[in-house]
């Protein structure tokens, strides 16, 4: 197999778009990828031809469309090396940690210990808060070196006997950082301690073996997978899964519902309470099969060329620091510029036509523990070419003037 970005391009009516009189430069995948037709051919055929809900009903296009649910499940579970009963549809990996972190928590006491790392997101530290504020267990962040890497040494000491839970990302939204999740995964084994991956960055970049992976639930999302919004995915070790309480309650969640009494449907449709995104879900099997057809080495190696070429060429750029240097990065470029706010350089960049994030990343006590408020970031996906890297950093050269 081989991969040509240009030939993949076409995929991607959006990428011929202009902004203002630029052609869009689009480097902002780490938030959400671009959809190819397939994707969107997959979504929109399905709601012209075999449209209706799943698992209710007895009629054609009722079963037709269970079919197409299920199947995307399916290409899911292959995708990731996984049993199809251990893939649980979400709104996203917001909501699939959020799953996790609140079955785990049903079980935990005050005292108990949460361990995270202080590069985790937004949805990989709020939900486990949420314990900490109404259970009373302890979070504690195991440590990053000044590359951004995790100090694997650290997080290893702070494992106690009260540890319940490690909870980590494989891939940092905000360094780029791969962290050694089997490693991590077995130590947290040893200690009895479950072990919680959020792979929302790493899937897309690089093929998830969930076995591999030793860890007992990983969470991602759709839509960074060049699926669409509104669906995510969280896979539990099967008995993991049986052994974690329903989530919410509703339709097509139980097994028997009287006036006194509840019993609950196994995993995955115990955690898919009332009508799930089905329309999602299959633009996302469609995703991940599309994927499947793909050279993924072959990508990777684009995606990590492009990065190295927009990370030397902003070494030379005066006053650029790049946040997260350790070599087991994934193409992800945040950086800050001495003088300038990364919203003012942001918005100047985008009159260039190139879109790339500015903020805090939803991972504020990270950005914290760098000493800065916000950075700049610029994502690499299969799409982007060695040409648009040149011209994002041509841009940069000249919003540079605006603040010397
Ligand atoms: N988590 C997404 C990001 O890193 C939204 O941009």
């Amino acid at each position: 197999m081989t991969f040509d970005p240009q030939s993949i391009r076409a995929e991607f009516a959006i990428l011929s778009r202009r902004i203002g009189d630029r052609p869009l430069v689009y480097l902002d995948s780490a938030a959400s990828a671009q959809k190819p037709e397939i994707v969107i051919q997959a979504m929109t055929d399905l709601m012209r031809h075999s449209y209706a809900n799943v698992h209710r009903g007895l009629h054609t296009l009722a079963n037709e469309t269970t079919e197409l649910y299920e199947n995307a499940r399916e290409s899911i579970a292959r995708f990731i090396g996984a049993a199809s009963a251990e893939v649980v549809f979400t709104r996203g990996a917001t909501e699939a940690l959020n799953l996790v972190a609140a079955g785990l928590g049903a079980g935990m006491s005050e005292g108990d210990e949460i361990l995270l790392t202080e590069m985790e997101h937004h949805a990989n530290i709020v939900p486990w808060h949420f314990l900490r504020e109404r259970k009373g267990v302890v979070l504690r962040f195991a440590p990053i070196h000044e590359d951004g890497a995790l100090d694997l040494e650290a997080l290893e000491r702070m494992i106690s006997p009260r540890t319940r839970v490690v909870s980590l990302v494989h891939m940092s939204n905000v360094l780029g950082t791969v962290n050694p999740v089997a490693k991590v995964a077995a130590l947290a084994r040893a200690a009895g301690a479950v072990t919680v991956v959020d792979a929302c960055q790493s899937v897309v970049h690089a093929p998830l073996d969930v076995a591999a992976l030793g860890a007992d639930f990983v969470a991602f999302s759709g839509h960074k997978l060049y699926g669409p919004t509104g669906i995510g995915v969280l896979w539990g070790r099967s008995e993991r899964l049986s052994a974690l309480p329903p989530w919410q309650g509703g339709g097509e969640m139980i097994d028997r519902v009287d006036f006194d009494h509840i019993t609950y449907a196994d995993p995955p449709l115990r955690f898919e309470a009332g009508t799930p995104a089905i329309i999602e879900a299959i633009g996302l099997g469609a995703a991940v099969k599309w994927l499947e057809g793909l050279d993924r080495p072959a990508i990777a190696a684009h995606e990590h060329a492009l990065y190295e070429a927009a990370a030397a060429g902003l070494s030379g750029i005066n006053g650029a620091r790049i946040l997260g240097t350790t070599r087991d990065k994934g193409a992800i470029l945040s950086f800050t510029l001495e003088g300038a706010h990364a919203h003012d350089v942001a918005q100047l960049l985008d009159r260039y036509g190139v879109a790339v994030r500015a903020g805090a990343h939803c991972a504020e006590p990270l950005m914290r523990r760098l000493g800065v408020s916000s950075s700049l970031r610029a994502s690499f996906a299969l799409y982007n070419t060695r040409q648009e890297v040149d011209a994002f950093l041509d841009a940069l050269d000249r919003t540079r003037t605006f603040f010397t």
